[in-house]
């Protein structure tokens, strides 16, 4: 826990603080003015139609994307302020504050479980015993006991995203990025992801979820964001959107989820 967070109630610390932020792709605007908030120990949910631009935040945030204009600050220090970047040197350390986890699960095919999950720690300097040991831990709260010795290609994809999971983990992020982490996968592997996931809201764990499952949406937030054309276009509870949406976009957009 970073010297700003500890000994504060969860719920009441920013961690994460986007400003107006701004991004194109050959002139053709992608985010237009994204301002939000994200509590330490929170789970937010983005949730919108395909193109809306839920990845390209969740990239910008994490700077796999360059922004073009706006502040991002992590722990209440600029990463970006009016789209002028931190230096290197700065952004390597907030880059240690999130980790990421992705559709497609993006493990290293060659690696066993085990080295997928040790390697990260072990490249920042972590003592190799002690990132086994993490590992393994990870692995048991992952419900993949066993499987240290196991190839990506052996498992299953619930297995592999919970691998992905872990090995987001063992870098010990104070928030976790995830980017449609069920939508390759058939509805009982998504299950038992987002079962994880559920788990680690529970242990307060800080999240930012893009995702298309509106109950799990519904049952884990703290705070929903419903994303249309590069807007935000309405933001609050998980009560507010779901059960009471006041936008005519979100009505139709969760019109399509109703069953
Ligand atoms: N690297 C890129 N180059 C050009 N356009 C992109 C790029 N990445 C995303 N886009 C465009 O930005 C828009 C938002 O995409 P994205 O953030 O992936 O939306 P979502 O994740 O909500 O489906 C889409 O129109 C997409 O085609
Ligand atoms: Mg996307």
């Amino acid at each position: 826990m970073s010297a700003i967070t500890e000994n504060k109630a969860p719920g009441s610390v920013p961690i994460l603080e986007i400003r107006g932020l701004r991004k194109a792709f050959d002139r053709v605007p992608v985010l237009r003015d994204i301002s939000f908030t994200v509590n330490t120990g929170n789970v937010v949910t983005i949730i919108g139609p395909s193109g809306s631009g839920k990845s390209t935040l969740l990239r910008c945030a994490s700077f796999l994307e360059n922004a073009n204009d706006g502040d991002i600050l992590y722990d209440g220090q600029y990463a970006m302020k009016g789209g002028v970047y931190a230096p290197k040197k700065e952004l390597n350390r907030f880059r240690t504050l999130f980790g990421m986890v992705f559709q497609n699960f993006n493990l290293f095919p060659h690696y066993s479980v085990l080295k997928n999950i040790c390697e990260p720690p072990t490249l920042r300097g972590c003592d190799r015993e002690e990132a086994r040991e993490r590992a393994s831990e990870l692995l048991k709260k992952m419900g993949l006991e066993g499987k240290e010795n196991a190839y990506p290609c052996q498992l299953s994809g619930g297995q592999q995203q919970r691998v992905a999971i872990a090995r987001a983990l063992a870098l010990n992020p104070e928030i976790l990025y995830f980017d449609e982490p069920t939508s390759a996968l058939d509805p009982e592997l998504t299950g038992e992801v987002l079962k994880v996931i559920r788990q680690l809201a529970e242990d307060h764990m800080t999240m930012v979820v893009v995702t298309h499952e509106m109950s799990f949406a519904h049952a884990v937030s703290h705070q929903v964001i419903f994303m249309d054309g590069g807007y935000i276009m309405e933001e609050g509870s998980p009560e507010q959107i779901f059960e009471n949406p006041q936008q005519e976009r979100t009505k139709r957009f969760l019109s399509n989820y109703k069953k």
